[in-house]
């Protein structure tokens, strides 16, 4: 614990914020790491809180380097694409992609609650091209001041976030962005719906009081809710050959609904009238 550090205020679902910046600094420093994210470590090292409280399970840290791995993968493919890409990060946390990733010409947006865009000033620099705004991700004003930027050039990244939402909450958001935004991108971690069932038993939010609300079986459910939103990739973690993954790629063998975690990613092409 650093005493002299930044105090973590965080209430409810706004400290689990500390639990995938905690794995990411973790990660850095091991041999070989699937992620290098020197600002993580540095982060950990500046905030006022007892991090041993935090599971240091080794499966947990090797999920949150794979899957931040391939969202970077994911958003460095649309920035080589489209460099001027406003990238909007949903349920910003304490979030370092724009250490990792950020080129010249492209800005980012991070949006999330009072008290963590608050700590999130004190550790972090906002500058012409990154803007943190205090807000729920549930709220339209945001998605208003946005509506004067090409859709066709915005990625909306939500890492870690949705699990938190309810069913309804998450069909009105990504249906919202769906019309307001046609020809963007939305890229989302998304955990089974098996998992919300055994999220008192989760060996982080678990400790923490908290549950898992939404969980998806496949991709294509979300194509549903809407004209227009099409799924580009379905990203599993346990199909993929990382051997520190050990037996939790049998699960790949277990029907979808059962599988645990993927990354989403969708181009929202918007309902068809709005094309006009
Ligand atoms: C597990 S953390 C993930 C943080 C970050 N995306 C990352 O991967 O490092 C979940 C974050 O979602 C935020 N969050 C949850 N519900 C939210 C909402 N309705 N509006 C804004 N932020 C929300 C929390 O405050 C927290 O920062």
């Amino acid at each position: 614990m650093n005493e002299n550090g930044h105090k973590a205020d965080l209430q409810g679902v706004s400290e689990t914020l500390l639990l995938p910046l905690f794995s990411r600094a973790l990660e850095s420093e091991r041999d070989r790491p699937i992620v290098t994210d020197a600002k993580a470590v540095q982060l950990i090292g500046r905030i006022d809180y007892d991090f041993s409280r935090l599971a240091k399970q080794d499966l947990y840290n090797t999920v949150i380097a794979l899957r931040t791995q391939k969202i970077d993968s994911l958003l460095q493919q649309a920035l080589a694409v489209q460099p001027e890409t406003l990238v909007v990060t949903l349920g910003c946390g304490l979030d370092t992609r724009f250490e990792r990733v950020h080129q010249g010409s492209t800005s980012w947006v991070d949006i999330d609650f009072t008290d963590v865009i608050s700590l999130r000033r004190r550790l972090l620099d906002e500058e012409p091209c990154r803007t943190f705004v205090a807000s729920s991700i549930l709220d339209e004003s945001w998605m208003k001041s946005l509506e004067g930027h090409a859709p066709e050039s915005i990625v909306f990244i939500a890492e870690g976030v949705l699990m938190y939402l309810e069913e309804q909450q998450v069909r009105w958001l990504i249906s919202s962005l769906n019309r307001r935004f046609p020809g963007s991108q939305l890229i989302f971690t998304a955990i089974s719906p098996l998992e919300v069932l055994l999220s008192r038993l989760h060996p982080t939010v678990g400790p923490m009081g908290l549950r898992f609300q939404w969980g998806v079986s496949r991709g294509r459910e979300v194509e549903t809710w809407g004209e227009g939103i099409a799924l580009l990739e379905e990203w599993q973690y346990c199909k993929q050959s990382e051997p520190r993954l050990g037996l939790f790629r049998l699960l790949r063998h277990l029907p979808p609904a059962m599988r645990p975690s993927k990354v989403l990613s969708y181009r929202l092409r918007g309902p068809r009238s709005s094309e006009a």
